[in-house]
């Protein structure tokens, strides 16, 4: 599977994000979604397979922490572009266990805790939804962030073992705003309001002019830690081992 990333990942990589999503839907059908996180890069993404790839599975992962923003854009966004958003939440038992050990905002306290919750939260319902498939689809863009550098529009992810298929790899910030205004797709109402990148309510923030976009994503947290463990790259993996 690791050669196939490779050789996927030569093969479309500059191909635009609708082939290949055409072209990875077609090769691993049924065991294949996409997360969604209904940000600009998502809503992109959504429109596309609602256009090109219909059958190909989107999911979102409800950490019990999102703006309330989010939730009804789930809605207005499988209404207006008929797609059905496959809502995944974290294990009760879990969430409660953490919240009693350490608190309802622990993520403030260290980046220890910050990563339990996000592991309890987002990564651990992940695992369920990525069981079965062979690979998924992401909004990662390289222009993010300084850990995103590297990834591939196509990669191997040793985390989850799986391929990961990154079809805006290479986009810039205007080129997914004028998509999405262009198409009139439906977007958050938060990113007209000084937030580009939006996660978590109580781990997000509204950047000043200037700010890097994920500036105001865990903003407490140096630039090089910002990663919730969704997608840890394997560059960072290492480091950590
Ligand atoms: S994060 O790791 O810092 O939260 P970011 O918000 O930049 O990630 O989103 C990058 C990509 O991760 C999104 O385009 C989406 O594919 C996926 N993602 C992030 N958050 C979620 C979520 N709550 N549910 C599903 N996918 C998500
Ligand atoms: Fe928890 Fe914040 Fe991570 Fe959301 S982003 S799962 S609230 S630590």
């Amino acid at each position: 599977m690791k050669d196939l990333a490779i050789q996927l990942n030569n093969t479309l990589q500059h191909l635009p994000a609708e082939e290949i999503l055409k072209a990875v839907n077609e090769q691993f059908r049924g065991k294949i979604c996409f997360a969604s996180s209904l940000g600009y890069e998502d809503q992109a993404i959504t429109h596309m397979i609602s256009v090109h790839c219909p059958d190909l599975p989107i999911f979102t992962l409800d950490t019990g922490r999102l703006f309330p923003e989010t939730y009804d854009l789930i809605d207005r966004t499988n209404s207006r572009l008929k797609v059905n958003i496959h809502v995944y939440f974290p294990d009760a038992k879990e969430v409660e266990e953490m919240v009693a050990a350490k608190g309802i905002n622990l993520f403030y306290d260290s980046i220890e805790n910050r990563k339990l919750c996000c592991a309890v939260r987002k990564t651990h319902p992940l695992r369920r939804a990525l069981a079965g498939r062979q690979a998924w689809v992401t909004g990662l863009r390289r222009a993010q962030s300084v850990t995103r550098h590297e990834m591939q529009a196509v990669e191997w992810d040793e985390t989850n073992q799986l391929i990961k298929i990154n079809p805006l790899i290479y986009w810039t910030d205007d080129q997914v705003v004028t998509y999405v205004k262009t198409h009139n797709i439906p977007y958050h109402p938060l990113h007209d309001k000084g937030f580009p990148s939006i996660g978590c309510q109580p781990c997000t923030r509204a950047i000043l002019p200037g700010e890097d976009i994920r500036a105001g994503r865990w903003w407490w947290e140096n630039p090089d830690q910002k990663e919730c463990g969704l997608h840890q790259s394997n560059h960072e993996k290492q480091n950590n081992q």
